[in-house]
């Protein structure tokens, strides 16, 4: 069968998650990208979502990133899947319930790490899912790893990692800011959104961008963007929009002009 390339989706966990209090679901934004998502009824669409007040207080709390060194982790690491799922759960059922044929695949059940780093996927069941018209959904999770025990995988790693993979037409990025800026937005009103990048003008911006200001073990915009490198290298365009404003996401999916920061290769 042949297969269009898929568009990938990530959606931050700031955008479907309050991080300034723990486990603190945004339900009304969770039931607002499913309809724009229903609206924009892409085909060939992988989503990939992030933690926010989900698993970053416990990966934190736990130092699951950092690996294995104490038995009271064990339990961490169960609790921080946990919650995970949790929240896996309640973006699916915005996706369910609106009839998207969504099917969720937790990565720690298919995906190693060594070091941090992806070392193994079993792609076959989200291949076959995508063949089928399915819209397979994974997020940053828990995740076994060959040489630190567990680790944390982020979501942003997981989207590249998957762009390449499948062969992807696109990556949006769906964040709670505009695009990517020279300093914080958050912190300096005056601060300026690129519109555009080469890869080339990015590699000179990225000392500018930020880290996170909320609890947030995988790193922020900067980190965000570096795992994105690869996918940009491969002559896959990421797209950064703000998914927590009304119909952005859905512009973004339709192909229609919307801000944001375009990244391309060249
Ligand atoms: C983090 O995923 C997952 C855990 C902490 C378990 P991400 O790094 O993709 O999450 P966000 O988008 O930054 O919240």
């Amino acid at each position: 069968m042949s297969q269009a390339k898929p568009t990938v989706l990530k959606i931050g966990g700031s955008v479907i998650t309050d991080k300034s209090k723990e486990m603190e679901v945004r339900m009304d934004a969770i039931s607002r990208l499913a309809d724009e998502i229903l609206e924009a009824n892409p085909k060939n669409l992988i989503i990939v979502h992030g933690g926010g007040s989900f698993g970053h207080p416990l990966a934190e709390k736990h130092s699951i990133k950092e690996g294995f060194k104490d038995a009271s982790q064990i339990v961490g690491f169960a609790e921080t899947h946990h919650v995970m799922t949790v929240l896996n759960g309640l973006f699916m059922d915005a996706l369910i319930w609106r009839g998207l044929p969504a099917v969720s695949i937790p990565p720690s059940s298919c995906i190693m790490t060594k070091n941090g780093r992806i070392a193994c996927f079993d792609e076959a069941p989200t291949r076959k899912l995508l063949e089928m018209g399915f819209i397979p959904v994974l997020y940053g999770d828990a995740v076994l790893d060959t040489e630190l025990g567990f680790t944390i995988l982020s979501g942003d790693q997981l989207t590249s990692f998957l762009a390449l993979r499948f062969n992807a037409k696109n990556i949006l990025i769906g964040v709670d800011v505009d695009g990517l800026y020279n300093e914080d937005p958050k912190l300096n009103a005056k601060a300026k959104m690129f519109e555009h990048l080469t890869l080339e003008e990015l590699r000179k911006v990225q000392g500018l961008l930020g880290g996170s200001n909320a609890c947030d073990v995988t790193g922020g915009m900067a980190n965000k963007i570096a795992e994105l490198i690869p996918a940009i290298e491969h002559g896959i365009p990421v797209l950064i929009v703000n998914a927590s404003k009304p119909r952005y996401l859905y512009k973004a999916l339709k192909g229609e002009k919307v801000r944001g920061t375009l990244i391309e290769k060249e």
